[in-house]
Parts: C-alpha cells; structure tokens; sequence
C-alpha cells in the first residue's frame, strides 16, 4: 500500500518525506486554508519536494472552469495530480483531464456507485472518505471493501486512495482489504510506528546494555 500525506504543512511533510516512507501527498481547500500559504507556492514546494503524485484541487463547480483551473494546477509541476468533486461535473472534467493525459483524482466519494462512476471516468485516483462516513455511523470500511471487489471484477485500473483516515486502526484495515493507497495526516502515520510493549523491551534492553559496559562504535 502506498502512503500519501494528507497536509499542505511544509515543515511535516518534510519531516515524513526524510523518512523515504512517502509516496506522495494530497491537500484540499481545508489544508490550504490552515497551511495559511498560497495555493500555488505552497504546491509548487511540495511538489519539489516529494517525488510522487501531489493532489491539488479545483474549486470550481462547472465542467468547464474545472478544466481550466486543472490545467493551471497542472503547470505547476509534473507530479501534480488534478483532485476534482464527485459530481457530474467534476466526472466530466475527469474524462476530459485524463484523456489528455492529465492524472487525476475524484474525492469527496461516499458510494460505490460513485466510485464506478469515477472508474468510467478514468480517475486516476478515486478517494472514498472513511472518517466522514464513520462520523455518521456508517461504516467506511465497507465502502472500501465494496469499491475493491467492483474495480476488482472488471479489472478498472483506478486506484483505491482511502482517505478522511482518522487512526492508525484506519490504516491497518484499509491495507486488509487492499486500498492502493491510504492518505492520511501526518500524526497518524507517524502512531503507526508506536507500541508500548516496544518502548517497554527497548527500554530494558538498553538498561541492561549500559550495564556490560560495552560500545559498538
Ligand atoms: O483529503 C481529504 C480527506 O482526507 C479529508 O479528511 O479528516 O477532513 O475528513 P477529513
């Protein structure tokens, strides 16, 4: 499974990105507005940065101004990935944009009617939101599971991208069932690595390391 960051945060991204664990990133207007930076600079170093795909988003809400905008985005690096609404529209500019070459990605899905949709459409990416879903009681779990055995059965390339990820939990279970890619924020993927019994046994490890007096270097 890849990992995207879901963050316009410069400074986190980087700091994951050193890891070499990242394979690309994904913002939204939200992330935009907390990052407090322009939507073109703050992309354009993101991009520079990461060596993967990086989802920036249109907000227009008509075919046709959504390709204009996803072509501008698209100026801004190689790797920009075009994200686009689940609506009619936005599905329209979708087999517009990737016709032409463009990669994109159909968020704000809540079905898996809407993920055939994008699948159709020839989305790059389509991104079914966990958390959201789960926020109302219904389980986002699901959603992914019924989206993998559609694109399954009729061997849609459009890659799964689990997104609205929440927890560490999320990430496991989407990896279950066989997302793509799970996009998730930074202090989620970091929780990944943590374990008490980990710090436990490290913790007595080097207690009784600095107990034979010994260095490797
Ligand atoms: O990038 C879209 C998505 O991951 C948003 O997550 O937590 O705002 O539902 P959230």
């Amino acid at each position: 499974m890849k990992f995207f960051v879901d963050s316009a945060d410069v400074e986190a991204i980087a700091e994951l990105n050193d890891t070499g664990l990242v394979d690309g990133v994904t913002t939204n207007p939200s992330l935009i507005l907390k990052s407090g930076r322009d939507i073109l600079e703050v992309t354009k170093e993101i991009c520079d940065m990461v060596d993967g795909p990086v989802s920036a988003e249109v907000v227009a809400l008509e075919t046709e101004a959504m390709i204009a905008e996803g072509r501008k985005l698209a100026e801004i690096a190689e790797n920009i990935c075009i994200k686009l609404p689940l609506t009619m529209d936005g599905l329209k500019a979708c087999k517009a944009l990737t016709s032409d070459g463009f990669k994109t990605n159909v968020t704000l899905c809540f079905s898996a009617n809407q993920a055939l949709l994008a699948a159709k459409a020839g989305a790059t990416y389509i991104s079914p939101f966990i958390g959201r879903l789960d926020d109302i009681n219904i389980d986002g779990m699901d959603l992914i599971a019924d989206i993998r055995t559609i694109y399954d059965n009729y061997d849609f390339q459009t890659q799964i991208l689990a997104a609205s990820i929440r927890s560490a939990n999320h990430m496991k279970d989407a990896a279950l069932i066989g997302a793509d890619v799970a996009t998730a924020p930074p202090n989620v993927i970091k929780a990944m690595a943590n374990h008490v019994l980990t710090d436990k046994g490290l913790d007595a490890f080097m207690k009784d390391w600095a107990k034979t007096g010994q260095k490797i270097l």
